[in-house]
Parts: C-alpha cells; structure tokens; sequence
C-alpha cells in the first residue's frame, strides 16, 4: 500500500489532534500588509456604470449578427459562430495531450466541428432542453461537444472522466440524460450500469488512434469518428431564450445525492464580464484555466467566458507536474492563469528553485479559486512569479465569480475580496437579517447575477430551501470588515472540500455501505496542510467480517473505482459502533470533534 492512509484498525477514541492549518490566519489582524495591484483598463467606468440589463445590452450589441437580443441569446453559438473574421481565424484552442504533442484549433475549426455534432443530435431526434451529457477526458470533442450540444438548445451535462459507475449512475439517473458522449476507454463504466438508465437513448464513442474502439458497438451506439464525417459544418443554432436552461453541473450536499445544478443561457452575461474584467483578459492573451470542465470553473472560465471574448486558451489533457506546468507556461508563453489553491500549494512543496529553470515572465495576471487562499501561496507566489494570486469566490450555484479581488482593488491576503459590481453580498444571523461588520454568519447573496442557477433538477424543495428573506444561503460562513472585503470562515454544513472539489457524505457513505462488509458508515472532512481536507471514513463492519488492513484497503479501493478517484477515504477507521442520537441519526459533528481534539459540545442527544 503506498497511500499515506491511516490503516489502524483500532477504535479511534482518543485520537487526534491536528489543528487546522490553514484559517487561522485568515484573519485580517495577522495579514496587516495590503498588496497593491494595478486596475485593468475601463475599470473605472464599467464598475461605475455597472447594471446587469445594460451587460446583457452590450453582450447583444458585440455581436449583431448572433441574433444575440433580449430575448434569444444562446451560449454555445455565442463562443464560436459570430465572431469576426480575424478571430475566426485566430487560435482558440492550444491543445497540449498526455503525451505532450500540441495541435492547434482556430476559432472557425471549433465552429465547424460543433455544427458537426449539432447536426448529428438534432438527426438523433434530440430536442431543445434534453439532457445531453458529456464524459470525457480533457480532449478537443469535450469541448466542441459541449458547444454544440448547446447550440442545438439542448442542456449540456458535463462528467468528470475521473467518475466511476456508482457517481455516473447517479448524475444520468436524476438528470434524466437521453444521450451520452464518451470514449471508448471510458465506456466500460457506463455500460456497467446502463440497465439501470432507461432513459438513455444513444452512446457517442469518441475514438482516436490513442484510444481506438475495441470490439462491437451495440444499437444506439455510434462510432464518433466515422459518424461526424455524415454531417454538414454548417447548423443555424436554436433561438434559446436567456432564461432557458444550458448547463447542468451536479454539485454536493450534506444530505442526499448530487444535486445538478442548472445554469442559464443567460449565465453568459456574467461570464464574459467577470472573465473581462476579473481574469482581465485581453485580446491578445495566451489563457490558461487549470480546471476540468467537469467543474463549473472549467465550464464558465475555461469555454464561455474566454471564448466569447475571442480569447486563446490552453488545455493540458495530463494532470498536475510543477515541472509539466511550468514547461507549458513558458512554451506557449501564458499571460493569464487560473488556478486552485491546492494546485499553488503543490508548487509550493516542488520549491522555489523550480519555477527559476523555467521563463516564467510571459505570466501578467493569476487567479486561484476553490478554497481559501493562503497568504503564504499569495506570499510564495510574490517569490515565485513576482506577481500575487488573486483570489476569487463562487460557486457553482452562482456560475460565475462573485467575490473577487479584481485588478486595482488592494489585495489583503486571506480576504476573498468584494463584491463583483452588480452583486450584493451580505453576512447574516440565523434569523436571515444581516449582521454588523466585523461579526461571522452566514455568507448570503442577493439573487440578481444573470449566472445564478435556475434550479436544482427535480428537486425544487432544495431549491428553495437555499432562498430565505429574499437571499441566496450560499452554505458557507463568513465576516466583512469594515473596508468591505469579505473573509471566509468554514463551510456551514458538513460538505467536504477536497483539493477544492466539493464531496457530500452522503454520497460515500452510501458507495462504502455497498460494501458488505460494512454496516454503517459516516464520513468527515479531515483538514491537511495539501489538500485542505481530505476525506475520513469511520465504518462499522457487519456480522461475520473481521478488521484487518487487507480489508480497509479494500474498501477503499472498492469506493474509488466504483465512485471518484477524488471522494475515495483517504483514511479509515473501523469502530465497534458509531455514535448516534437516539433517533438514529449517525453524529458526523462528534466524531469530526473526537478526530480533531475538539470539545465534543452537546452530546444530550446521543444514544448512550
Ligand atoms: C464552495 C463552492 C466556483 C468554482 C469553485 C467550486 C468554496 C470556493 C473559494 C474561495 C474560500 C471557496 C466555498 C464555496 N470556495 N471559492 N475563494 N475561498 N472558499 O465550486 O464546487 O460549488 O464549491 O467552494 O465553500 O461554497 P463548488
């Protein structure tokens, strides 16, 4: 075993004891020292200025030819199809894969390519909202698939390719998915499970010389390759309207499955004047954004806002490398990067004489986003790159930046920043009434973003429930200090944040109990210096099964295949019983506390 997976098997008692490494000091009394930054161009103006009705006039007016109006905008068609010559002709997309071989896309190649598969869906028959997924690695087709399943006016859903069956299952399942683009590596999984989909219709099988088809296909399945070549480059995309549904993004929480967030059409508004603004990106940039599409950062910044700028954007199919990392900086000479603190802290630990080998002075702005950015990352990156991460906070509910520390603003290290002009951030009591500065509460945004979700798929309850004295709860806790700047304290709920992916509970708590030898299960969020947490399984087993290590690797391994290569128990502890209120509710809180050598607070409510 060569994970650093705590494989006692001993009950865990009286364990614990690592204090938490990275909040205390996100205080703005131990980060005195302000960094300044410089404004990006017609700041001023537009934040001065700024309605989200006059963004959404000039979204329409950069474009007349993309029928782009108040009443249809469509984001897909929007990135690729309406831009004037010399963009079309531009580099949009630099492709680095595995291997390190690059190919370069130009903004008409991604046109045409969507329009393909556009085609092709709408000859499938697939109608305007239907949900169209997309499980793939970071390769071209991800993100021509993604653009063109929109422009056909279907919802776009894309999968992490790092998913196994019990997570895939689960998102095809709620969402309803009628159509599914994958590759023949990763179909496996999907067929693993496709008994239980009666809903899904049709299999596209991305094939390439890397990764070619083995075997037979089955009926409604076709071959990408071969099937793309029947269809016309050219596809007058469907007239969405700004409110009609464009991209699901399934994200977490303490209680249940996954929950898919739906985005508008209309979220492109607020990811191109973010992505302007914000990432201040340029027309001449070379951009890179380090996130999957598979999370709403590499939807948002890493297609819509980019693209619909005409921008040229970098994607590294491989994952992360200090060394890889700098060698693509410095060979397709970055100016913009968008990161996650993880990522940065990562660096950190490769050193600081790494980034020296390497001509890292292409780099003009950075951005990180997903967990709290430690002023030690923006300190190192000041060492690094002589330039400071900025820090951005949102969500994939608000499917765009929400808090940010935009150029010009001074950087406080360890403050996610202000509003974004045109948001209005507040924190309150748990009477939903806004609380005075300096006091922490709850994080709650007033719903106005064009980007903001339109709803949890099928679940309106849940909807709701996050909407309380006409704010948006966004689930995390949070201060203001009496400059405006927002600092993050913790999440409200018993959400994991690992590495900067959000993991609910729930979720692996029911992949372990498919164990059988497992009886129950309860899961926490452990902090880590790397990853921020990491996820700790505390299991009982059922009658007839003996704890050994051998087991808990086991069990282990059994979540991170069937769920996700990131949600899998990093450590795992088994205990005679878990500790329980006498409604039989398992106590995730107590034994977070017992974990942590915190006081355990009211255990009134405990079983025995
Ligand atoms: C949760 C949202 C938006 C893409 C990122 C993930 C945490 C996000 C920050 C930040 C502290 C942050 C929050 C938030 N988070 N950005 N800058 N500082 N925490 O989207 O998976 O929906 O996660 O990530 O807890 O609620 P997501």
């Amino acid at each position: 075993m060569t994970s650093n997976a705590n494989s006692s098997h001993t009950s865990n008692t009286n364990a614990a004891k690592q204090t938490y490494p990275t909040l205390p000091n996100h205080r703005p009394e131990n980060n005195p020292s302000n960094i300044q930054t410089q404004h990006s161009e017609g700041w001023g103006q537009f934040s001065e200025n700024f309605n989200w009705d006059a963004a959404h006039q000039e979204l329409a007016a950069s474009a007349p030819e993309s029928h782009c109006i108040t009443e249809t905008i469509n984001k897909g068609a929007f990135c690729v199809d309406h831009h004037p010559e010399a963009i079309q002709k531009k580099t949009a997309l630099i492709w680095v894969n595995k291997i390190g071989e690059t190919h370069r896309f130009t903004f008409n190649d991604l046109r045409k390519t969507s329009n393909q598969l556009a085609n092709g869906l709408a000859q499938l028959g697939i109608q305007p909202q239907e949900r169209v997924f997309v499980y793939l690695d970071r390769v071209p087709e991800l993100y021509t698939s993604i653009l063109g399943i929109l422009k056909t006016g279907a919802i776009a859903g894309p999968l992490f390719s790092a998913f196994g069956p019990e997570a895939i299952l689960d998102r095809l399942k709620t969402s309803e998915a009628t159509t599914i683009i994958t590759s023949p590596s990763l179909k496996p999984r999907l067929d693993s499970v496709r008994k239980e989909l009666p809903h899904l219709k049709h299999v596209i099988v991305v094939d390439s010389d890397h990764d070619p088809i083995q075997g037979n296909l089955g009926a409604g399945e076709y071959p990408y390759r071969e099937w793309i070549q029947k269809y016309d480059s050219e596809f007058e995309a469907h007239r969405t309207g700004p409110e009609d549904g464009s991209v699901m993004h399934f994200t977490s929480g303490t209680t249940g499955k996954p929950k898919g967030a739906l985005h508008r059409h209309k979220a492109l508004i607020s990811q191109r004047a973010t992505a302007k603004y914000i990432l201040d990106l340029q027309p001449d940039d070379i951009y890179w954004c380090t996130a999957d599409p598979g999370w709403v950062t590499g939807t948002a910044y890493g297609i819509f806002g980019p693209w619909s700028l005409g921008i040229t954007q970098l994607v590294y199919e491989g994952g992360f490398n200090a060394d890889t990392w700098y060698q693509l900086i410095q060979e397709h000479h970055v100016n913009v990067w968008y990161t996650a603190p993880t990522a940065i802290r990562m660096l950190m630990k490769a050193g600081l004489d790494c980034p020296k080998k390497y001509d890292l002075t292409s780099l003009r702005h950075l951005c990180s986003v997903g967990e709290p950015l430690n002023p030690e990352a923006i300190q190192w990156g000041l060492q690094a790159f002589d330039l400071p991460f900025h820090d951005t906070w949102w969500q994939t509910e608000t499917g765009s930046m929400h808090i940010v520390n935009q150029p010009g603003l001074a950087i406080k290290p360890g403050s996610m920043g202000k509003p974004f002009p045109g948001v209005t951030a507040a924190i309150l009591d748990s009477e939903w009434n806004p609380l005075p500065t300096g006091e922490e509460g709850h994080l709650a945004i007033r719903p106005e973003a064009p980007s903001l979700f339109k709803t949890y798929w099928n679940q309106p309850e849940k909807y709701n429930s996050k909407f309380k004295n006409g704010w948006y709860l966004t689930g995390d806790r949070a201060m203001k200090d009496s400059e405006g700047y927002f600092w993050f304290i913790g999440r409200d709920d018993d959400v994991i944040n690992t590495a900067g992916h959000l993991v609910g509970p729930f979720e692996v708590e029911s992949a372990l109990v498919e164990h059988p030898a497992v009886a129950e299960a309860a899961v926490i969020g452990k902090p880590d210096p790397e990853r921020m947490e990491i996820i700790k399984a505390f299991i009982s087993l059922a009658e007839g099964h003996q704890a050994s290590d051998e087991l808990i690797e086991e069990i282990r391994l059994f979540v991170r295949h069937r769920l996700a290569a990131h949600a899998y128990p990093r450590e795992l502890d088994i205990l005679d019983s878990l500790p329980k209120t006498r409604s039989g509710k398992i106590m995730r809180r107590l034994l977070k506390a017992r974990e942590l050598g915190l006081p355990e607070g009211d255990t009134s409510t405990l079983e025995d």
